[in-house]
């Protein structure tokens, strides 16, 4: 049975191809169009999974779409005619990226779009499945468990916003609800916004919070009530007003008064900012521990699965897992809605038609390689390759020795993270790599920090254990540095001594793994800083767009496979600046 997955119209679309229940091929349309969270219908990585397998849109059973579209007109409706007649702006509400009736439109015509995209007659089922369920489906049926609870926390799109359910074999029973207004992910995004920042900038606030003390927990406690026993609760809608004023006014001026006047986004950030950040962190670190106690209380599992926009936050996960209230905890590394369509081709596969479980997650590298083309790419750009004898220690030695790697190797990895295909590596050492990456590459605020891809096997050696987590691999999670090692990587250790990490596995990632090993044999350190190969722009998705990033900044060696182009001997091909072609000239199928 063939399935294919799609996000689109919201925001982070993507496509994901399940063959016979296994995940063969998955990319965000991001990376292709080079919109950061677009919500362009998956042209691109629609076309890209099904032409990577040899397949049409015609191939497939069933095509799933991550958003129950009477869901979320009733949704709609429900907030429009409660809130008369301050509501009336939500019907015509662009806040949400695209104005609903044009969303609800494009949604009743999706088959025929689809065909047209994709030149087919439709021969496929087109599902649309409750948004929550796909968040539920992503992280139970990837995840190693045959018994789980599953707990997810969202701004849902159609209206359930956090859901604890029971997941068996091939069964997801829910037992308790939250629906919109009432979530959590409402309280977190309307004081990410009082604190100056945007949709999308949670992570930010989240790196504030090592900087500020929680002086504000108990002004944030007058927001919600939560009933510890029943699970119940209850945002003090007073203190809101995106219920009737849409998504891009999230909080009201009692809020305002609440915290004091919201910053303006120009202004810098002060002490005040700081500790409420600390005080939101604290807020949701709690929060999360009583759903997920609530959760082992109502299912009795020793297995916890998270997903939902919430479960991003990797201070809380560290939380979950280091509670002790659940033996393994599985945490969906596409926990945003970048995982709905491939939670949606997981639900109809295995709760619909019932059909055995065979796909476990074991890493992220589901992307496009372009591996053929590097070469061509080369020529386009005028580069001059470096000889090497080992490129992997050279990258290594090179790393060791100061310089800031651009490094692009085989699959383009999943999800917001870079997971060592599309990453940028530098020398966790030294204590002025972070200036020195913002300097010259990344340019972010200086309050966020690096993290570290860490030999899986040597994991334990530099952080405090965290054995009831199966996410280590992905950046979801933080762990504390042990205290010994906090003055060996400084450049990844952040203010509460906390690490995002990713463990690097030899049989997933080989070259990636041999040049952290090449390091920890130079250094006696096992991990190197990582992050995403871009600067303010989607990761890099195609040799090229690497290319042009390595153009644009100033990243001291560029890897292109296992090929190796230095900075200062590409003087020529730095000068000269490609123009960008569109991105559907650009695609290379692997
Ligand atoms: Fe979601």
């Amino acid at each position: 049975m063939n399935i294919l997955g799609i996000s689109s119209w919201f925001h982070d679309s993507s496509a994901a191809l399940l063959l016979d229940g296994e995940l063969v091929a998955y990319a965000e349309e991001e990376r292709f169009n080079r919109e950061k969270h677009t919500n362009a219908y998956p042209l691109h990585s629609t076309d890209w999974v099904l032409a990577s397998n040899k397949m049409t849109l015609d191939d497939m059973d069933e095509v799933v779409f991550y958003v129950n579209p009477a869901m979320y007109l009733w949704t709609g409706l429900k907030a429009v005619l409660s809130h008369l007649p301050y509501s009336l702006s939500l019907a015509r509400s662009n806040a949400a990226t695209m104005p609903p009736m044009e969303r609800i439109w494009r949604l009743s015509r999706l088959k025929s779009i689809l065909c047209r995209n994709h030149k087919a007659k439709g021969k496929f089922k087109l599902v649309f499945l409750d948004h929550y369920r796909t968040h539920q489906a992503s992280a139970f049926f990837a995840s190693e468990f045959d018994d789980a609870a599953i707990l997810t926390m969202d701004f849902a799109v159609d209206g359930t916003t956090e859901v604890i359910a029971h997941g068996h074999g091939l069964h997801i029973d829910d037992k308790m609800k939250h629906r919109l207004p009432h979530g959590f992910a409402i309280i977190y995004a309307a004081i990410t916004h009082v604190l100056g920042f945007k949709w999308y900038d949670e992570y930010k606030v989240m790196g504030m919070a090592a900087f500020g003390v929680s002086r504000y927990l108990e002004q944030i406690r007058q927001l919600y009530h939560y009933d510890e026993m029943t699970g119940r609760l209850e945002l003090d809608l007073n203190y809101f007003q995106f219920q009737h004023a849409g998504r891009a006014s999230l909080f009201s001026d009692k809020m305002a008064n609440l915290f004091g006047p919201p910053r303006n986004p120009n202004d810098a950030i002060t002490q005040r900012e700081y500790d409420l950040a600390a005080s939101l962190q604290a807020a949701v670190n709690q929060y999360g521990l009583a759903m997920a106690s609530l959760a082992k209380k109502l299912t009795g599992s020793p297995n916890l699965c998270l997903a939902g926009g919430v479960a991003q936050n990797c201070l809380m996960n560290q939380t979950i897992c280091e509670s002790g209230i659940f033996t393994r905890v599985f945490i969906q590394p596409l926990a945003g809605d970048v995982g709905g369509s491939l939670g949606g081709a997981l639900y109809q596969y295995h709760a619909v038609h019932g059909k055995p479980r065979k796909y476990v997650m074991r890493h992220l590298y589901l992307g496009p390689d372009y591996a053929t083309t590097i070469a061509g790419c080369e020529r386009q750009f005028g580069l001059k390759e470096h000889p090497s004898d080992c490129w992997q220690a050279e990258v290594a030695q090179a790393i060791a020795g100061g310089a800031v790697v651009g490094y692009f190797g085989g699959r383009m990895e999943a999800g917001p993270r870079a997971l060592g295909a599309r990453s940028i590596l530098a020398d966790a050492r030294r204590r002025d790599m972070k200036d020195i990456l913002n300097s010259r590459v990344k340019h972010r605020e200086h309050f966020r920090p690096f993290a570290p891809s860490v030999l899986a096997e040597e994991v334990d050696t530099v952080f405090e254990p965290l054995p009831a987590c199966d996410s280590l691999d992905y950046m979801i999670t933080t762990m504390s540095v042990r205290p010994e090692w906090k003055e060996k990587v400084p450049a990844i250790t952040h203010h509460d001594g906390t690490a995002r990490v990713q463990a690097v596995r030899r049989e997933y990632a080989p070259d990636f793994h041999s040049i952290i090993s090449h390091y920890h044999a130079l250094t006696g350190v096992p991990l190197v800083i990582n992050t995403s190969f871009n600067d303010n722009e989607p990761i890099v998705c195609t040799p090229e767009d690497a290319v042009r990033c390595f153009q644009r900044t100033k990243i001291d060696l560029l890897v292109l496979g296992s090929r190796l182009y230095y900075r200062d001997e590409n003087t020529h091909a730095l000068e000269v600046k490609s123009d960008k072609s569109p991105a559907s000239e650009r695609m290379n199928y692997r």
